[in-house]
């Protein structure tokens, strides 16, 4: 047993049988952070405070929400929005959050892969990255169900659809998601407990194993520099602050995120009071009604650039096109064959791959929103084409990649 000695205060007593001085050390004041990066490594944090907001504000949904096919909408559209004091201010910190945090993870991705940011003993922060997405997605998906409108029963109805597997008629595995033949008292239940529960905790989990894989190789950089962590940490530890390439995440770098997560913070609430409409769709506003199907369905705007791979295409080839999206993402580290971490901007035709993929997913964003006739569904199928080549051609271009 280890030896303890009589606390001279409550930190040593602490210390003594939690060593909070190391995981202090450890985790916030020598964590150290490259100097050279920029407002877009801020966006982490973004996505922990943007997590924090849809926790508190579902707590608070939480307690008058009514997973119930009969009362479910009725609990959101009229108890919480009209009954309950401020109700409808924690509805729409959370929808409006939950629109938003998927805006920053695409940001936060694609900061990632122009910098090569998963490359080299990165693949880890991927990796878990790749899984927090999906994570959300799935929170995502669980919630809208919940206020159990139209677009909620429809969207539940197409989705679970899919794993039918088109030919194969996987009907039974599709009965077995929803519990029925069709959503009903069962699927609400289920899809509540995934989002209130089961879901969140896995996030949780996925997040600390993000950020634990993080501390061994460390943030990447703006400029490509491989920095040599040790060495410039003990530069600062030494006293040379300003000639040292690193600073202490606590409380330097923490203070630069929090300006970023200040003004970001102003930029959430302008929506939450005066924009708010954008995170809900007009259609959910009716009441669930299984005989009566809406003209257009689609999914939040998130979700829209893989629905418009889906689409164009037959139903086997469509599900195979859609589940290749799904997960061709995560492979990223392993397709970039190129030994360079350095922005896209320095890496040749990596740069034009990289900025067709942004466009073409913007593209197929704007068409997964339109009905699928005439030059909008042609434009849709060009994307969805593009989207696969850009994808089998990576290993390829980067392979013959000069190191710079
Ligand atoms: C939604 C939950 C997420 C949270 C809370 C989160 C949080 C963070 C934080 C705090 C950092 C360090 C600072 C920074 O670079 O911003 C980071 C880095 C990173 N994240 Fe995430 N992240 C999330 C999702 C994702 C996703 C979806 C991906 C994409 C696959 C991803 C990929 C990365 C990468 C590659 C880095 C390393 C950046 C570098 O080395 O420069 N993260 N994340």
């Amino acid at each position: 047993m280890a030896h303890f000695t009589k606390a001279t205060s409550i930190k040593d007593w602490l210390n003594q049988r939690l060593a909070i001085d190391t995981v202090e050390r450890v985790m916030m004041s020598e964590y150290w952070i490259p100097k050279n990066i920029n407002f877009l490594w801020a966006m982490g944090m973004v996505l922990v405070i943007t997590f924090a907001l849809l926790l508190v504000s579902g707590i608070f949904l939480l307690m008058y929400y009514q997973p119930n096919v009969d009362t479910a909408f009725y609990s959101v559209n009229y108890t919480i929005m009209r009954d309950v004091d401020f109700g409808w201010l924690w509805r729409h910190v959370h929808g409006v959050a939950a629109s938003v945090v998927f805006l920053i993870i695409y940001i936060h991705m694609f900061t990632g892969i122009y910098y090569g940011s998963y490359k080299k003993g990165r693949e880890m922060i991927w990796v878990s990255g790749m899984l927090l997405f999906v994570a959300f997605s799935a929170e995502a998906f669980s919630g809208y169900m919940l206020p159990w409108g139209q677009m909620s029963y429809w969207a539940g109805m197409v989705i679970t659809n899919l794993f039918s597997g088109g030919s194969l008629h996987a009907d039974g595995l599709v009965e077995w998601i929803r519990g029925d033949y069709v959503p009903a008292q069962a699927f609400l239940t289920r899809f509540f407990m995934l989002h209130v529960l089961l879901i969140p905790l896995a996030i949780l989990g996925l997040i600390g194993l993000h950020f634990g894989a993080l501390r061994i190789p460390h943030v990447n950089n703006q400029d490509g520099e491989e920095i040599d962590f040790d060495k410039e940490a003990k530069k600062y530890l030494a006293g040379d602050k300003a000639g040292s390439k690193v600073m202490r995440f606590a409380n330097d770098f923490m203070s630069k995120d929090m300006m970023v997560v200040g003004i970001y913070l102003v930029f959430f609430f302008y929506l939450v009071f005066w924009n708010y409409g954008f995170a809900m769709d007009a259609v959910n506003f009716d009441p669930a009604d299984g005989l009566k199907t809406p003209a257009h369905i689609y999914p939040e705007w998130y979700f829209l650039w893989s629905y418009e791979i889906l689409r164009p295409f037959s139903v086997d080839i469509g599900l195979v096109a859609f589940a290749f999206a799904q997960v061709i993402f995560v492979l990223l580290p392993w397709l970039d064959r190129s030994p360079n971490t350095v922005p896209a901007n320095r890496r040749g035709l990596f740069a034009i791959w990289f900025w067709v993929m942004l466009v073409n997913l913007i593209v197929l964003t704007a068409m997964g929103k339109l009905p699928p006739e005439g030059m909008f569904s042609q434009i849709g199928f060009v994307s969805a084409i593009l989207f696969i080549v850009q994808w089998l051609m990576l290993p390829f271009i980067t392979m013959f990649e000069k190191k710079v």
